[in-house]
């Protein structure tokens, strides 16, 4: 078959090589081409490998030389608060002082001062400020970005910003998965009786199913935010409803969260940073993945979750950034990456397979996308790197050059190509 585009002159091609979702040392197993070329055919993987290309060359082959460059799939995102408005500079220096974020949530700012920003935007403002977040993640080769509401805490904002990030689906070459995160925090108006919120969130579910705004639910399991069993009524409710269910949980105090999550099978549990021993092993032997977030513990300068210990017991990890303008205000996936090799003593090949297949794997793309395999999307990046222990190692560097997605050249040289906007 003759190829629409091909890549040659590849240093060296890297891809997850199991199936997801991938566990334990599983993650660091990955496979490498040498002097490679990839083949694309109508948006999709026609062939890859080292040896001649010739056969795929037709009149109208597109040839692009890589010039030594190195490849691997696009990265995922697959934990962003990516539709908000607003900023909260003012509470870092708070942080720096040593105030903790849930004492700045109980005082009526942290998620309530976004909350508050989010509900002045307008459709526009959002809309514009999470375009240029999206440019910026692009360039630093993400594909698809997992977006949640949860700055409205009433169904007319949450609506809103789950339009802004339905919008932006259409219009921007990054993927976006929505998720309706309802229960992200307490509204103000609901201080003296959470369970009255915990049954609108509930009731709200239906119309964010009816109005396809969201596929999967989210809720922040934390100390004086929602309980294990309110999560488990919302999730539950979310789950008969056909979404997709996911949980932030273990994140500063363990109230049993994680064990929650797998009981009800949750595609991801999150954050994980004060995760039980035994809460580990559970997971190992679940289809849940441990969806760590070490830019979070890098800004709130807490302990990192134990990732190191988690693939040495087996267990299916991916790593996002949790891109949010309180705990994580920073889109650079890359940086992240970064941070949970030094920090987690994670190797490259496995927050390789972490921030792609394994996060493919619980947005539930991986049988399409997530690594490089003949009939899959042709969704990848060139990196200006000699192998893959450089992109990691020389840290703080943007290495990607180049993106394709699904055959289509979004990125090149750094610039983004055929911006709609
Ligand atoms: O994942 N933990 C709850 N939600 C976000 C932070 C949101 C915020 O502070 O605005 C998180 O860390
Ligand atoms: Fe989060």
């Amino acid at each position: 078959m003759i190829a629409d585009l091909i890549i040659k002159n590849i240093k060296t091609i890297y891809t997850p090589n199991h199936k997801a979702p991938v566990k334990g040392y599983d993650m660091r197993d990955i496979k490498t081409v040498h002097n490679g070329y990839i083949a694309i055919k109508d948006g999709l993987i026609l062939n890859l490998g080292s040896e001649s290309h010739d056969v795929f060359i037709g009149d109208k082959t597109i040839i692009i030389d890589a010039q030594q460059k190195i490849m691997c799939p696009a990265f995922i995102d697959s934990h962003t608060h990516l539709v908000h408005g607003g900023s909260r500079e003012d509470e870092y220096g708070k942080l720096l002082q040593g105030i903790p974020y849930l004492d700045i949530l109980k005082a009526g700012g942290g998620i309530h001062n976004t909350v508050n920003h989010t509900k002045n935007a307008s459709f526009d403002e959002l809309y514009e400020k999470a375009y240029r977040s999206l440019d910026l993640m692009l360039k630093l080769g993400v594909h698809v970005v997992e977006a949640k509401s949860g700055y409205g805490l009433d169904l007319e904002t949450e609506i809103k910003q789950l339009n802004v990030a339905k919008k932006l689906n259409a219009n921007h070459p990054i993927d976006i998965h929505s998720t309706y995160m309802g229960a992200h925090a307490i509204p103000k108006r609901y201080a003296l009786n959470k369970d009255l919120y915990v049954d609108e969130v509930i009731k709200d579910l239906h119309v964010i199913k009816h109005q396809h705004l969201a596929t999967a639910v989210d809720i922040f399991c934390e100390d004086h935010v929602f309980t294990v069993s309110d999560s488990e009524k919302i999730l539950t409710a979310a789950n008969a409803l056909g979404f997709k269910i996911k949980m932030h949980a273990d994140e500063i105090k363990s109230l049993g969260g994680t064990s929650l999550a797998i009981d009800l099978g949750c595609s991801s549990v999150d954050h994980l940073m004060v995760i039980t021993d035994d809460d580990i092993k559970k997971l190992a032997s679940s289809h849940t993945i441990a969806n760590l977030l070490p830019g979070t513990s890098f800004y709130l300068n807490k302990a990192f979750a134990p990732g190191r210990k988690m693939i040495d017991q087996g267990v299916a990890v991916s790593i996002s950034t949790d891109y949010n303008p309180g705990s994580c205000p920073t889109e650079n996936l890359l940086l992240v990456m970064q941070i949970a090799a030094n920090k987690m003593k994670l190797l490259p090949e496995e927050i390789l397979t972490a921030v792609t297949l394994n996060a493919a794997y619980h947005l539930g793309i991986s049988e399409r996308s997530g690594s490089l395999e003949v009939g899959k999307e042709a969704s990848f990046i060139l990196l200006d790197a000699p192998n893959l222990n450089y992109v990691f190692y020389h840290y703080g560097i943007n290495h990607v050059s180049d993106m394709f997605i699904k055959g289509k050249q979004v990125l090149r040289n750094q610039e983004i190509v055929g911006d709609k906007r």
